[in-house]
């Protein structure tokens, strides 16, 4: 690196760093820059759940979660003593269950092994269950003041127009995380990075950026080239296949319901969910959990996993005889405990419930 370059990357640091002491977004996990001069530290138990949550959630949706964890379990050791299933219902709606999971794993890690204390290196960080590069560096970052090179969605983009880097991602990956490491001030590297990822979410914004507000802007090189708008340029994604499934909604007149425990590998594992069939690229084969008579919705919920869109089909059935009351039947939950998912099917089922008439056909064939 040329000594030019380097006080380039030392100034532009600096320059972001006082647009963040006064522009930076308050966030329930972060400390102000004023209380970091009056001696108040990031809590490392606090930046770690915010950066698992913020995985791949915005800060909008984290926010409450995060408040809602922190006031039923205030410290890791307390996260650590939670029963699993109290854990997967306060996260439900947040997706990606198997965060969760190794969110468990971590602080019981955390809380039996390491007496409460979070590693303080990358390396540390990068062997507990969840933690993978980047949040390893933003936990080293932020919560520890130390350096590291953080590089998510919104610094990718900084770099790629402050560095005019045209080659599309994911390729350009690499020279993205060398530029970052390069422009990393040695220095209150947890509020830079925090006014990187700021400056992304509110100035140099995918479509339409404000550069006219930006604090970096002589040292933009896509600015000066016109090119903000247009960068990063990315590869174009793959098309999601669709699957197909079948959720069975079996209720009482009691107000009891059948609910199931999803094994804890694969998707959704470990959350509360309807009995479901497997989701196939074709048409699924039924699964009944239960024999009843099961009537068929004419609307389906559609979702949308990371890698495809799923269409699922409702069946629902009234259990009158306590005979066919088996374990799992529970009363009815309040939807938020549900995975979104099964959520949509369960206001579905209720709506039906609600308003017969809009119920389906029988099942050919059902018993
Ligand atoms: N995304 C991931 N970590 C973040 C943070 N600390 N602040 C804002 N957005 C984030």
């Amino acid at each position: 690196m040329s000594p030019n370059k380097s006080v380039t990357s030392a100034q532009i640091s600096i320059k972001l760093l006082h647009w963040y002491d006064e522009f930076g977004r308050e966030m329930p996990w972060r400390v102000s820059p004023a209380d970091q001069i009056r001696g108040i530290l990031p809590n490392p138990y606090h930046i770690w759940l915010s950066e698992i949550m913020l995985q791949q959630t915005q800060v909008v949706t984290v926010t409450g979660y995060f408040q809602a964890f922190l006031s039923n379990w205030p410290e890791v050791h307390d996260l650590a003593n939670a029963k699993d299933a109290d854990v997967m219902a306060r996260w439900a709606g947040l997706g990606y269950y198997a965060r969760a999971r190794n969110l468990l794993k971590t602080a019981r890690i955390i809380s039996k092994d390491f007496s409460g204390i979070f590693p303080k290196t990358e390396a540390g960080l990068r062997a507990l269950p969840g933690v993978g590069p980047y949040t390893a560096a933003a936990i080293t970052a932020i919560a520890h003041g130390q350096k590291a090179t953080v590089l998510d969605g919104n610094i990718e983009r900084v770099m790629a127009r402050l560095f005019l880097v045209t080659a599309p991602l994911p390729d350009s990956k690499p020279t993205l995380y060398d530029l970052a490491a390069k422009a990393t001030p040695d220095a209150r590297v947890g509020d830079y990075v925090q006014g990187l990822m700021d400056l992304g979410a509110t100035i140099c914004t995918p479509r339409s950026p404000d550069c006219g507000n930006c604090p970096i802007r002589p040292d933009c090189r896509a600015n000066a080239t016109g090119n903000a708008e247009s960068l990063p340029r990315k590869l174009a994604k793959k098309p999601k296949p669709t699957r197909n499934g079948i959720v069975y909604f079996a209720y009482t007149d009691a107000g009891k319901m059948l609910l199931e425990t999803r094994p804890q590998k694969g998707l959704l594992g470990g959350m509360l969910a309807l009995p479901s069939s497997e989701w196939v690229t074709g048409t699924p084969e039924p699964a009944p959990p239960i024999s009843a008579n099961w009537q068929v919705l004419p609307e389906q919920i559609r979702h949308v996993f990371t890698h495809f869109k799923l269409n699922l089909t409702v069946h629902m059935a009234k259990i009158s005889g306590p005979e066919q009351l088996q374990d799992g039947f529970a009363d009815f939950p309040d939807p938020n405990i549900l995975p979104t998912v099964m959520r949509k099917a369960y206001r579905l089922a209720l709506i039906n419930i609600k308003n017969p008439s809009r119920s389906g056909q029988k099942i050919k064939g059902a018993p």
